[in-house]
C-alpha cells in the first residue's frame, strides 16, 4: 500500500477536480509501487497515467491567445488575453513606481479628464532580452484589464509602395475603436535611426507615418514599444514616449527575490537558500533563471517521490556553469 498521505492527497486533489496535483499525487503513488518492488502494480499505474494523459488535452504554449486574424485589420496583431500579472515581475522600484503611476493615471482617466488633464498613455521598454519587457507590457493590460494586441510587423509591411501605410491606418483605427494595450515589440526593426542610409525611403516614410498615428491616439489606447537597442531609436521616436524605461538586468537581491518567488508559487524548496543559487547565477538575465529554475523543478518532479532537491539543485547548477563557460570560451575565440 502506497504512503497513507499519498493516499490521501490523491483522494483530496481527485474530489476537488485539480488535476494537476491529482496527477503529481498519482506519479508518487506510482513512483513508490516501483520502489516497493511492487512492479505490476507500478506499470499498471503507469498505462493508465500514460493514456489519461494522451487523451487530455495538453495546455498549449500560447493557450492565452485569442485571435490571431487572416484578412483585415485583425490580421495585423495578434489578441491575447492578458495573463501575467505586476506582482509576479521583480523590478526596480522606481520602474515600479512609474508603472503604477501610469497605471493609476488610467484607472482613474475620468477624475483626470474632469479637471481637462488625460492620463499618459505612451511607453518605451528598454533592455536586453530577457528581463521582462513583453511580460510588463501584458501584465500592464492585465492590470487595465483591457486586450493585449501585439503588432505583427510581418503583416504590417507590404511588399507594394503606400500598401504598408494603408495598413498602419487599418491598425491604428481598429486600435482607437476601444481601451487597449498596443504592443510593438523589438520596435528598433521598425523605428531604426531614420538616417540609416540602408532603409529603403519606404521604410523611412512607415516609420514617419507610424510616429504620427502613435501620436495622435486617443489616451486610452496605451501605447508599448519594446527594444533591445534605445541607440537605434532616433530622437523623434524617443520624444514621443511620454515614460521611458529601462528594464536592467537582474542584481543578486532581484534574481533571489525571483527564486524565492518561485519556490512560493511552485511549492517547492531547492534545497539550498534562494541568496546563494543568485550569487551562482549571478550575471544571467531573468529569462534565463527562469530556465534554470524549471530545469530543477522538472528534476525534482521526474524524481518523486523521493526527496533530494538540494542534490538536483546543485547538479543542474554544475550542468549550467560548465555549459556558460564554454559559451564564453566560444565568444572569446569569434571575437
Ligand atoms: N523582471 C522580471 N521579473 C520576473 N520575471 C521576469 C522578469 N523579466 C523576465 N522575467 C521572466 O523571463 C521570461 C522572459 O521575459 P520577457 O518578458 O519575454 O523578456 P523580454 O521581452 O525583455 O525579452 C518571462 O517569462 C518572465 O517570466
Ligand atoms: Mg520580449
Amino acid at each position: 500500500m502506497a504512503r497513507a498521505d499519498l493516499m490521501c492527497d490523491l483522494i483530496k486533489f481527485g474530489l476537488a477536480h485539480d488535476d494537476k496535483r491529482f496527477m503529481q499525487s498519482a506519479e508518487a503513488v506510482c513512483a513508490e509501487e516501483r520502489e516497493k518492488q511492487h512492479t505490476v502494480l507500478a506499470e499498471r499505474i503507469e498505462k493508465i497515467l500514460l493514456t489519461a494523459r494522451h487523451t487530455r488535452q495538453r495546455p498549449k504554449q500560447d493557450a492565452n491567445i485569442v485571435r490571431q486574424g487572416t484578412v483585415g485589420a485583425p490580421s495585423l496583431f495578434l489578441e491575447k488575453a492578458p495573463l501575467r500579472r505586476m506582482s509576479e515581475l521583480i523590478l526596480p522600484n522606481y520602474v515600479q513606481e512609474l508603472c503604477e503611476g501610469l497605471i493609476e493615471e488610467q484607472l482613474r482617466s475620468d477624475l483626470l479628464r474632469s479637471y481637462g488633464l488625460e492620463p499618459r498613455h505612451k511607453m518605451l521598454l528598454v533592455g536586453a532580452p530577457g528581463n521582462g519587457k513583453t511580460t510588463l507590457a501584458e501584465a500592464i493590460a492585465e492590470s487595465l484589464m483591457v486586450p493585449f494586441y501585439t503588432v505583427r510587423y510581418e503583416q504590417l509591411i507590404g511588399s507594394y509602395l503606400g500598401e504598408t501605410a494603408s495598413r498602419l491606418s487599418q491598425l491604428f483605427d481598429y486600435a482607437r475603436t476601444r481601451p487597449c494595450v498596443l504592443f510593438f515589440d523589438e520596435f528598433e526593426t521598425l523605428g531604426k535611426e531614420r538616417g540609416d542610409t540602408h532603409e529603403t525611403g519606404e521604410i523611412k516614410r512607415v516609420v514617419s507615418s507610424l510616429l504620427l498615428q502613435i501620436d495622435s491616439l486617443p489616451s486610452y489606447v496605451i501605447v508599448i514599444a519594446a527594444t533591445n537597442h534605445d541607440i537605434l531609436l532616433d530622437k523623434a521616436a524617443w520624444r514621443r514616449f511620454q515614460i521611458r524605461v529601462e528594464l536592467p538586468p537582474p542584481t543578486r537581491a532581484a534574481l533571489s527575490a525571483w527564486l524565492s518567488l518561485y519556490e512560493r508559487k511552485n511549492d517547492l524548496d531547492f534545497g539550498i537558500e534562494p541568496e546563494t543559487i543568485a550569487k551562482k547565477i549571478y550575471g544571467c538575465s531573468f529569462a534565463e533563471a527562469e530556465e534554470i529554475a524549471t530545469e530543477i523543478y522538472r528534476r525534482y518532479v521526474l524524481s518523486m517521490p523521493a526527496d533530494n532537491t538540494k542534490r538536483i539543485t546543485n547538479e543542474v547548477l554544475r550542468l549550467w556553469a560548465k555549459q556558460r563557460q564554454q559559451g564564453e570560451a566560444r565568444e572569446r575565440s569569434d571575437g
